[in-house]
């Protein structure tokens, strides 16, 4: 007997196509070990043609940047009429620029570094020289320049020096025409996963992540250069303080189902927010099937419980 019929959606075209199909090609696994009929296909131009033919019964879309979590395939599945796995394209939206996330989650009451955002033209008006060093006055170093909307640590670069703020905003310009600069915390990386399947947000336990040097795009995805602890190494105070945090993002933003809270203790204890993934990974070595295995879940009961849930929401 089969299952509903699941179109996961993978692939597209952004910087980070290759995680995605990755983690397509894992949740259709686990989704198939329950026995829910699951297919895969790419964001191409025979996408449409195929929902119209085989509307299925839910979209799970895993794409990662781009189009995939800023809401514009979410619009294009509620104007099919299709119901999706994920936030809606509000929800998506607020998630995918780094800015708003860090204006909600402050406003919220919780703790997000200090930052400014610059546009490449603003930078250019002002003076890059000038500019610069008005940042570094303001908000001190060392400083973390990233692309406002991105992910998988694509142009991210800490910066130490101020000789090293130039290089950095130019990595962070290939991707995105803003830069966001915002303090850099040292401390413990964690990462706390949010699964909501019909009774309200619930985190999984944090994902302590420990690397040699950056937590960047290779450190992620190449086995072996990250060693992560889950759950982390935090007393139970800690550890509830940032599931309560990551919970509070999840709900702050109007998400739905799955999200992964991006956040860094501080020494002084307090949790900082960096980012909110409403598509999180879900390859091998990604953090919510990490997480979901030290809660002892199945994964394909978990996906399959998120499948129920939005069906049900539909
Ligand atoms: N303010 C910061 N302080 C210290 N490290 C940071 C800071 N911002 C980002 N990082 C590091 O860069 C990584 C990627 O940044 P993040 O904001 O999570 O972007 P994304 O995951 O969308 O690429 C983080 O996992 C962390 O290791
Ligand atoms: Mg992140």
């Amino acid at each position: 007997m089969s299952g509903p019929t699941v179109l996961v959606l993978a692939g597209g075209l952004s910087h980070e196509r290759d995680v995605s199909l990755r983690s397509g090609r894992r949740v259709a696994e686990a989704l198939r070990s329950t026995g829910v009929d699951v297919s895969v296909h790419d964001v191409d131009a025979d996408l449409l043609p195929l929902l119209d033919e085989v509307r299925p019964a839910l979209v799970w879309p895993l794409l990662h940047g781009a189009s995939g979590e800023d809401g514009s395939v979410k619009d294009v599945l509620e104007m099919c009429g299709l119901p999706y796995v994920g936030a809606d394209p509000r929800a998506s939206r607020l998630a995918w620029s780094k800015p708003v996330t860090k204006t909600l989650v402050a406003s919220a009451g919780l703790h997000t570094p200090r930052f400014v955002t610059l546009p490449q033209s603003l930078f250019r008006e002002l003076g890059a020289n000038q500019v610069l060093s008005t940042v570094t006055s303001g908000l001190g170093l060392p400083l973390a320049v990233k692309p406002s909307r991105g992910g998988s640590a694509l142009g991210v670069t800490i910066v130490r020096t101020a000789d090293e703020l130039p290089r950095a905003m130019v990595g962070s310009f290939a991707y995105g025409d803003t830069a966001l600069i915002e303090e850099a915390v040292d401390g413990t990386e964690v990462a706390v996963s949010v699964v909501d399947t019909g009774d309200g947000p619930h985190a999984l336990p944090p994902v302590e992540i420990v690397t040699d040097g950056s937590y960047d795009y290779d450190a992620r995805y190449v086995p072996g250069r990250t060693e992560y602890f889950t759950p982390a190494r935090l007393s139970d105070e800690v550890t509830a303080e940032v599931c309560r945090v990551a919970v509070q993002v999840h709900r702050t933003l109007g998400l739905r189902h799955l999200s992964r809270t991006d956040l860094i203790l501080d020494p002084a204890g307090q949790a900082q927010v960096l980012d909110v993934n409403t598509a999180p990974g879900m390859t091998e070595t990604s953090l919510l099937p990490q997480a979901a295995v030290a809660a002892g879940h199945d994964l394909g009961q978990l996906y399959g419980a998120i499948v129920e849930a939005a069906l049900a929401q539909s």
